[in-house]
């Protein structure tokens, strides 16, 4: 039988503005998960947080983009926001529902999503990666460091089940149309593509000689779907780990330069990605950085084992220095491009309303 891990996630209220989500909305999903493997609905779970966004880790066996899965998420979330949050005045009350009923799939709904099904092998480490302040393109660069890039996954270059590469599907989040491209032969295609990230994200990557899920990822944009901004889109990526994939060290190693992403403060602002342990899944400075927490799981006879906090670790704490200079420096430059986002980016934010009023002073 097949094991799917599902990772759905909402910011339906935040403890002190957009910082962090609060024990009391944890404890209801973790309750309500709990049920749901007492129904048999799904086999196991974990309840955390990235910021303000809830996370709900979870596996079963009905696949993904389940009509019952998902519907189950999106009670979880409404309900969560009728008895916790709009109860607790928690900052923006159920501000990812974006829509009133649920119609068969949470995909296009608010929440953000990342799913895989696949066999487990004699044994299935997998990585899950779970954003706040930031958009789904965050993960381009890093999936390409980790499925594409020698330099950084020695596995490609050194073992044979990794050396035919791997097949990226990008999602023209613009067109709604994708894109599949092989690595090695189309690198530069696709970081023709993949390199605007606001436009092109990468969803899934497939490895090439059995063409075996190895990473999926939530492509949700918010504004594209509410039309104006709604906060960021906190994207979730969950990554399977060696024996034919990388490494989970050679997953990790892509973490260890803080690139620069879009969202940070009022979602218009760039900044460095910064990887943290669960401790620091809270937002503070510029409502950020914009931040990262990795969890290990064993999928185990369709069930999660763990989790382990993969950037708790003191190899990572200089990325973090490091990201907190680099955080420093491109404060300096306020309100001015390139920290502040470009035109088409703001198009979703509330700074058209401010330039539309400066049109009376147009001489
Ligand atoms: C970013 C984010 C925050 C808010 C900011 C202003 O995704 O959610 O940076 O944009 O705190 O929030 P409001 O407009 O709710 O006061
Ligand atoms: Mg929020
Ligand atoms: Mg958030």
């Amino acid at each position: 039988m097949k094991t799917t891990v599902s990772v759905i996630k909402a910011d339906i209220g935040g403890l002190a503005g957009h910082v962090t989500v609060p024990k009391e909305l944890l404890e209801f999903a973790e309750k309500r998960l709990r049920e749901n493997v007492e129904t048999g609905l799904i086999n196991s779970f974990y309840v955390t947080h990235a910021g303000d966004d809830l996370e709900l880790i979870f596996t079963h066996f009905k696949g993904v983009d389940n009509e019952e899965i998902h519907k189950m998420a999106w009670d979880l979330f409404k309900d969560a926001t009728e008895k916790v949050s709009k109860k607790l005045k928690l900052y923006g009350a159920g501000q990812d529902l974006l829509r009133d009923a649920f119609s068969g799939n949470i995909r296009g709904m608010g929440p953000g999503l990342a799913e895989m099904e696949f066999e487990e092998r004699k044994s299935d480490p997998i990585a899950i990666f779970m954003a706040d302040k930031t958009e789904p393109g965050a993960w381009n660069i890093y999936l390409y460091k980790m499925f594409a890039d020698p330099f950084n996954t020695a596995g490609l270059v050194i073992d044979p089940k990794l050396h035919d590469g791997f097949t990226f599907t990008v999602l023209d989040v613009v067109e709604g149309k994708e894109y599949k491209m092989n690595s090695p032969e189309d690198i530069y295609d696709l970081l023709a593509l993949i390199g605007t990230p606001s436009r092109y994200v990468i969803k899934y990557v497939h490895r090439r000689s059995d063409g075996e899920i190895a990473a999926a990822a939530s492509t949700t944009r918010l504004s594209l779907i509410a039309g104006r901004y709604v906060g960021k889109d906190d994207p979730v990526l969950i990554v399977r780990s060696q024996s034919g994939f990388p490494a989970m060290g050679e997953i990790l190693e892509a973490f260890s330069t803080p690139y620069l992403v879009a969202g940070w403060m009022r979602g218009s602002h760039t900044g460095p990605f910064m990887p943290v342990p669960l401790r620091y899944s809270k937002v503070a400075r510029f409502d950020g950085p914009p931040r990262v927490v990795g969890l290990g799981f064993q999928v185990t006879d369709g069930k999660l084992i763990g989790p382990v906090d993969l950037f708790d670790d003191p190899s990572f704490e200089h990325v973090r220095m490091m990201a907190a200079r680099i955080a420093d420096y491109i404060r300096r430059h306020g309100p001015f491009m390139p920290h502040r986002l470009g035109p088409e980016e703001m198009e979703y934010t509330t700074l058209p309303q401010v330039l539309e009023k400066l049109r009376k002073r147009m001489e």
